[in-house]
């Protein structure tokens, strides 16, 4: 069984009010993650998976969705992204081992150690 370095789960519920994360490009964006993932040799190593609504949509005024990636810590970071800036996040978050803070979803920071 593979181990896996961390998770990246994107939002790609479709709804028929439009509003939801794929109706906003969540498919495209996992696709781009699968496909950044690969250029940066990652993709054994990452794990990608749709995620389920977690009622983080209505955030997102523009074409966006929400992305959650757990690790390589024992953290999870949630994202609001969308196809053009979601390789720089996962290159700023798994290659440079920082937060790609212009892109956190400031309503759902989550800190495990507090
Ligand atoms: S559809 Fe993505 S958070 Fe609700």
């Amino acid at each position: 069984m593979p181990t896996f370095k961390s998770h990246i789960m994107v939002c790609d519920v479709e709804r028929d009010d439009g509003a939801h994360c794929g109706n906003k490009g969540g498919a495209e964006v996992k696709e781009r993650v699968v496909r950044t993932l690969s250029k940066l040799g990652l993709r054994s190593s990452v794990y990608v998976s749709s995620a389920g609504c977690t009622s983080q949509h209505r955030l997102c005024d523009m074409q966006e969705c929400s992305m959650i990636v757990y690790g390589p810590d024992s953290e999870a970071t949630w994202y609001v992204v969308n196809t053009e800036n979601v390789e720089e996040v996962i290159e700023k978050h798994l290659v440079q081992g920082e937060k790609s803070e212009d892109h956190i979803n400031e309503g759902m920071r989550i800190d495990l150690k507090s």
